[in-house]
């Protein structure tokens, strides 16, 4: 496939839930446009795992994105692209994008005064993707980041508005308000659905920058898309699908239709 051609299917994965952030930020684009989606609740979570099980992940799901037809593929995990993205782009010749880079450029060129805030998995924060990211593109910003793994297991619980929810977020974002950063980036996909609450905690003067929306933005310039009259969406889930597709409906924003069980076998 050319740089030109007209793609029909995108193909998305993550750890579970968060990529379909990037599928609503997509689909808000490109209404005409299909979806397969994976997400790998079996092996969830990826934020504690090594990169080199990371990496054999992404590559799996990579395939058998491939396999069910994808023409491109969006790595919608934070995650898995702080570790895997460029493995992934070696081994497969269709376009492969991640969630790190257009978040960071967007964080670099919105904030007034340097103070960038970095909330991820731990995998994430400890591979220092998106600080190094930031710090390529704005050598003076001060970047400051914190692990936040348990909002993950919270949002993929489903229970993303109950009271201890909020308590969680006011700690976990506490070291940031005092840091009196003017920027947070949301580096983990799951976030986006906490989106509201993180705002009205850290403060409503500091801009939040959803990499759903960015990788979205970037996936749309960079490629062309053929029109479908009537476009058609696939949502795998590795585990439990009737619970994936009940909580993905909040992601989504929409029904979803049928969710089926598979994955790389
Ligand atoms: N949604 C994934 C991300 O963006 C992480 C969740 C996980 O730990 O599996 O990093």
């Amino acid at each position: 496939m050319t740089d030109t051609d007209e793609i029909s299917l995108v193909g998305v994965f993550d750890s579970g839930l968060g990529g379909l952030s990037v599928v609503r930020a997509l689909q808000e684009r490109l209404p005409s446009t299909s979806f397969v989606y994976f997400g790998d609740t079996a092996r969830f979570p990826y934020g504690t795992k090594s990169p080199a099980t990371i990496r054999r992940y992404s590559l799996e799901n990579t395939s058998f994105l491939l396999s069910k037809g994808a023409q491109v593929v969006v790595i919608g995990c934070n995650t898995a692209t702080s570790v895997a993205l460029d493995t992934v782009r070696k081994k497969f010749s269709v376009p492969i994008f991640g969630v790190i880079e257009p978040a960071a450029k967007k964080a670099a060129s919105v904030t007034k005064i340097g103070r960038i805030g970095v909330i991820g998995t731990t995998r994430t924060i400890k591979s220092q993707s998106y600080k190094k990211a930031i710090t390529r593109l704005l050598p003076e910003a001060d970047v400051f980041s914190l692990a936040t793994p348990l909002l993950v297991t919270l949002i993929e619980d489903g229970s993303p508005s109950q009271h201890i929810t909020r308590q969680i977020v006011r700690e976990y974002v506490r070291p940031l308000k005092n840091q009196n950063i003017d920027t947070l980036l949301l580096g983990c996909t799951h976030y986006s659905l906490l989106g509201t609450l993180l705002q009205e905690e850290i403060g409503e003067h500091v801009t939040i920058i959803d990499p759903a929306q960015t990788s979205a933005e970037a996936l749309v310039d960079s490629l062309f898309f053929t029109s479908q009259e009537h476009p058609k969406n696939h949502f795998f889930a590795s585990d439990d699908p009737t619970r994936f597709k009940k909580v993905g409906e909040l992601f989504l924003g929409v029904k979803m239709g049928a969710v089926s069980k598979g994955g790389p076998s």
